[in-house]
């Protein structure tokens, strides 16, 4: 039965009783993930078991057996909906719901995190199937990755921040795919018991099976094939990973085990045979007691290492007059929208086939914005950062949808230690909160060197706004366009020796997709203020085709209106891409107003 350690920091009795309800329900549906969650600092484990039960529990209703799909998803709703009134109100009436919305105000976790994952189990109920890997992976990153991002989240706070490096999160998320991927050949039975195939027809299809043959349980030597490639692949995921020896030894031993585990499980998934489209193959007492006993003895003296901090929950929302029926839809709190310009100057109507789709600014001239107003260089960093502010609100104003910055190159390290410090801590400070909604940020760079107040602050808000759409904001810090290209190069390396990758079938398609930011567009724009016409290793991949344009003016005395400038600037460029103008331009005609009539 779950105990509630005392380091938990729980003394409220119904509460107490609500995680231990957690505990008993994550420990019954899914009792390996419940032994890792055992490997875990011991104060951390009650919000982990409410958090998994957050995700369970929508899932449950989801793949049971219950009326349609419809229903089941009316169902989901319905109970989400009944957490989101609760974390309104600060507690619930039921278990489960009372210890989330507890582990979400005393943690301070992103609502909107759950909701990701919401959304990717709604979508399951439909059963329909992923097309490729890459479809596939997206969906296990939404489903499932929130609730290890959350429990990171949980570590950072608790004092014990774990950094994951950038050029490690790919690994960490192959990680992933792998453990989920055993999850699904573990669970490939359950799921044609309900007429559902996980996996992405790509896979199915290239071993000349056809959905049918499984969901009517005909094993056959294709059938035999394609599970043995899929175990291969998801046994290659999962080998202890190399991101593991960067971070706290607590977390090296968990995710050891972890990879242990999942191993076993594959191990046991090979030995079924055919039997593994009627039953699921579980893993013998005896294997699991053999890896998860000495990792747990480890994990417990590794987590003392580092004194762990549960905060305290905060007191509840003041109670909503009870004249007042409770709105759902008017729960959330208004969106704020850019602020206006402090002139009101609206921004220009442009084309929307002339508008750049990303700009990258290269934000220089602070130090001597600053100098030539006898002020140490720093000062003129906190003015460039409220200039960047109002280029922010101008973009989102205009519509924009992706603004990319460079706020310190790895070369700016050779400036003197006071002026990076200085720099740093206003950066932590100002905790890229641009008072506007509707802006996802992004970081591009590493964390070597900088701060851990700074990176936490970073990734935390690279988290919270994840689910936000208007206009993604990647801040290059710490950032060096080379290194991310050998970054590139060493993924692919690396894919290629794990016998994932075909070296022949490197391509520059193939590159960008090992670059550590893939998902960031071709850079339209690329603007730099200050005077200097270079790019001083920003995005050396992503920028080659921009139209480049180079102001004068100091980056503190840039407002929205520049970049409004600097968008009207783009529209009036052709761009070619290595073609001829299409037809000729017509004469411009000088002469007197009128003159062309
Ligand atoms: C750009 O301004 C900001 C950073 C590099 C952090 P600079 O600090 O380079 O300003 P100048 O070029 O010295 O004026
Ligand atoms: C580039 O500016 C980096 C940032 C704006 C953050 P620098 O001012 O450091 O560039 P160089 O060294 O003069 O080319
Ligand atoms: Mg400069």
């Amino acid at each position: 039965m779950p105990r509630i350690p005392a380091q938990a920091a729980v003394d409220d009795p119904a509460l107490r009783a609500a995680y231990t309800a957690c505990g008993r329900f994550a420990q019954a549906a899914n009792p390996t993930e419940y032994a890792l969650m055992q490997l875990m600092p011991a104060a951390l484990r009650p919000a982990c078991w409410a958090l998994w039960t957050a995700l369970s529990v929508p899932d449950n209703i989801i793949d049971s057996t219950d009326g349609t799909p419809a229903e089941r998803i009316a169902r989901m709703r319905a109970w989400v909906g009944r957490l989101e009134e609760d974390l309104d109100e600060g507690t619930s009436d039921d278990p489960y719901r009372r210890a989330i919305v507890d582990t979400v105000r005393r943690w301070h976790l992103a609502p909107r995190d759950l909701h990701i994952s919401y959304a990717a189990i709604e979508a399951d109920a439909t059963g329909s199937r992923s097309a490729t890997w890459a479809d596939w992976s997206t969906r296990v990153q939404h489903s499932n990755v929130t609730w290890a991002a959350q429990c990171l989240t949980l570590l950072g706070r608790a004092g014990l921040y774990i950094p994951l490096r950038p050029q490690y999160q790919r690994d960490f998320a192959r990680f992933l795919d792998g453990v989920y991927l055993t999850d699904t050949l573990v669970d490939l039975s359950a799921d044609l018991d309900r007429g559902v195939l996980h996996l992405p027809n790509e896979v199915v299809e290239h071993h000349g099976v056809q959905a049918s043959d499984l969901l009517e349980r005909r094993w056959s030597q294709d059938v035999q094939a394609l599970i043995a490639h899929l175990v291969a692949r998801a046994r290659r995921q999962v080998e202890a990973p190399r991101f593991v020896t960067s971070v706290h030894p607590g977390a090296v031993i968990l995710l050891r085990a972890v990879s242990d585990l999942f191993r076993a499980r594959l191990r046991a998934v090979e030995r079924a045979g055919p039997r593994l489209l009627h039953a699921g193959p579980r893993l013998g007492p005896v294997t699991r007691a053999r890896i998860l006993a000495p990792a747990r003895t480890k994990a417990a003296a590794a987590w003392t290492l580092t004194p762990v901090e549960v905060p305290v929950t905060p007191a509840p929302p003041p109670v909503r007059p009870t004249t007042v029926p409770p709105q759902p839809s008017a729960r959330a709190v208004p969106r704020r929208g850019p602020l206006p310009h402090p002139t009101r100057v609206r921004p220009p109507v442009i084309d929307p086939e002339r508008m750049p789709g990303h700009v990258a600014i290269i934000m220089d001239g602070n130090g001597r914005w600053a100098t030539e107003r006898g002020l140490p260089r720093h000062e003129g960093h906190r003015a460039g950062h409220t200039a960047l502010r109002d280029v922010v609100h101008g973009a989102l104003e205009i519509g924009l949808r992706h603004l990319t910055i460079y706020a310190f190159s790895s070369e700016n390290w050779r400036r003197s230690p006071a002026e990076i410090a200085k720099l740093f801590e206003m950066l932590a400070q100002e905790r890229c909160d641009f008072e506007a909604d509707g802006v996802r940020l992004c970081w591009a760079g590493s964390p070597d060197g900088l701060p851990e107040d700074l990176v936490e602050g970073l990734q935390r808000t690279e988290r919270e706004t994840r689910g936000e759409s208007d206009l993604v904001l990647t801040v290059c810090l710490n950032y060096g366009g080379r290194a991310e290209l050998a970054d590139a190069a060493a993924g692919i390396a690396r894919a290629a020796v794990a016998g994932d990758l075909d070296p022949n079938r490197v391509s520059e398609h193939l590159l960008a997709r090992y670059l550590p930011y893939p998902d960031m567009p071709d850079v339209d724009l690329l603007w730099r203020t200050g005077g200097e016409r270079r790019t001083s290793n920003f995005l050396p991949w992503q920028a080659t085709y921009a139209e480049l344009h180079f102001t004068d003016g100091y980056w503190p005395d840039v407002d929205r209106r520049d970049l409004w400038q600097a968008l009207l600037a783009f529209g009036r460029r052709e761009r070619r891409y290595g073609t001829v103008p299409a037809a000729p331009r017509p004469p411009v005609l000088i002469g007197p107003a009128g003159g062309e009539e």
